[in-house]
């Protein structure tokens, strides 16, 4: 399978700069792990704030696994070449993302919103892994990084579907391309100092 940031819906392409020098691979994979994390995080208090969807339950309990996965695989990684985890930075991406998620009105509107961020992360996460793999010499890396360009592009899938099924197709579309918007504009803005995976 192969993605790029049309296919995903993306409106500004990651930029192809990053990583084009040297490739800090101690960096990009404590900032990998984090992410994945993250996304584990989220998966478990999404289910935790809707315990009532069952059809949610039931699709995001094995994305957690496959997340706490991932993360395990990236620290594997950072264990091989005797690095430790690392710390955690800033993530200015995912901060500027929070800022457009609705704060008040209805909770189906902000249940959407969660659901869409939670999309846009995994799409332009995907985007990413596509340059990261294309951009590695290293063959065990480019297919490393293969691997998790499709899984969460399936990630990316998924929450959007949750958004179909549980709010209406084009009510989510309507609020997708306003995410897609506002989001060109943010990796515009970040780009190219933003080097980190999402
Ligand atoms: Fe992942
Ligand atoms: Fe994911």
């Amino acid at each position: 399978m192969s993605v790029d940031h049309k296919i995903l819906g993306l409106l500004f392409p990651s930029d192809p700069s990053l990583w084009k020098n040297d490739i800090n691979l101690e960096e990009i994979l404590t900032d990998h792990a984090y992410c994945e994390m993250k996304a584990a995080v989220s998966c478990i208090s999404l289910i935790q704030m809707n315990p009532d969807k069952s059809y949610l339950v039931d699709c995001v309990m094995p994305v957690i696994t496959e997340e706490w996965g991932h993360f395990r695989l990236v620290v594997q990684e950072l264990k091989k070449r005797n690095l430790s985890l690392g710390k955690q930075r800033k993530d200015r991406y995912v901060n500027e993302l929070i800022n457009f998620k609705q704060k008040g009105g209805h909770a189906a509107d902000r249940f959407l919103d969660q659901l869409l961020f939670m999309a846009l992360i995994e799409a332009r996460s995907c985007d990413r892994f596509k340059l990261l793999s294309e951009r590695m010499k290293d063959p065990y890396l480019k297919k490393f990084y293969r691997r998790f360009m499709e899984s969460e592009a399936g990630h990316y899938t998924l929450f959007i579907e949750l958004g179909n099924h549980y709010c209406g197709k084009e009510k989510t579309k309507k609020r997708w391309l306003e995410w897609l918007k506002y989001e060109a504009e943010i990796v515009q803005k970040l780009s190219p100092d933003h080097n980190v995976i999402h």
